[in-house]
């Protein structure tokens, strides 16, 4: 077995933990539904058509039309099993670029505001989140799976699972370590042998070409 095929194969021994872990995670992962509990709007960017035509959307996913959503400085509130809810998910731990937009008849859509929505703007205990734009609208949200999606990451960040995943990594980082290093010195003997040897060989080689000179030279005396 040649030192580059140990080396391969003991370094995709060495990820296979790695990968386990790495899926593992991966499946604890959730999303949150995200629902609109109330909506005010304090402006409409259409003046030909009375009636504006309010929508959320995220990007990349389809838009959420609120047909209730029609007059200013109303107070729109939702009880989260209306027909067009929920807005959206929220995976865990990743934000999505969302916004309030108005349909534009003859330009593109008029925007209220675009902006990052996280889970982790959501706050304990009942999951809620209000977004207030001046002079555009005032909105709150709902989602109970963020909070309990974070408080469970948080702690188990921080308690048992956490400290686990810490010790695991340090000796996995520690046996990787130790493997290049014991290759390393591996290597570096047989590089050393070899070089020691061709030294010996060399120098052998020498001693017999200096007794050749030698033989030459004590010939040269019988003949003098
Ligand atoms: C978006 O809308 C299309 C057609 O209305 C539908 O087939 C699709 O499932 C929707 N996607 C999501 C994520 O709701
Ligand atoms: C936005 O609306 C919520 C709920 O109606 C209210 O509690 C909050 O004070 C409002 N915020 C602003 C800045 O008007």
């Amino acid at each position: 077995m040649s030192i580059r095929y140990m080396l391969d194969s003991s370094v995709s021994a060495k990820l296979l933990p790695f990968w386990i872990l790495f899926s593992f995670f991966s499946e604890s992962v959730s999303s949150g539904v995200v629902t609109l509990d109330s909506i005010v709007i304090f402006k409409t960017h259409e003046w030909l058509n009375a009636k504006p035509k309010v929508y959320f959307q995220c990007k990349g996913e389809n838009k959420t039309e609120l047909p209730d959503v029609k007059k200013v400085h109303v107070l729109y509130s939702f009880k989260g099993e209306e027909s067009w809810q929920p807005l959206t998910e929220l995976p865990d731990k990743k934000c999505k670029r969302c916004g309030f937009y108005e349909k534009d008849t003859i330009k593109s859509d008029d925007v209220f505001e675009q902006w990052e929505f996280c889970p982790s703007d959501f706050k304990a205990p009942h999951g809620k989140y209000a977004r207030f734009k001046e002079k555009e609208f005032n909105a709150t949200f709902s989602c109970v799976q963020c909070v309990t999606v974070n408080a469970v990451a948080s702690n188990s960040d921080s308690h048992g699972r956490g400290r686990g995943m810490h010790i695991v990594l340090v000796i996995l980082i520690i046996s990787l370590v130790t493997t290049v290093l014991v290759l390393g010195a591996v290597v570096t003997y047989k590089y050393w042998q070899k070089k020691r040897r061709e030294q010996e060989q060399a120098r052998f080689l020498k001693l017999f070409e200096d007794g050749d000179d030698i033989e030459d030279e004590l010939d040269l005396g019988t003949v003098i």
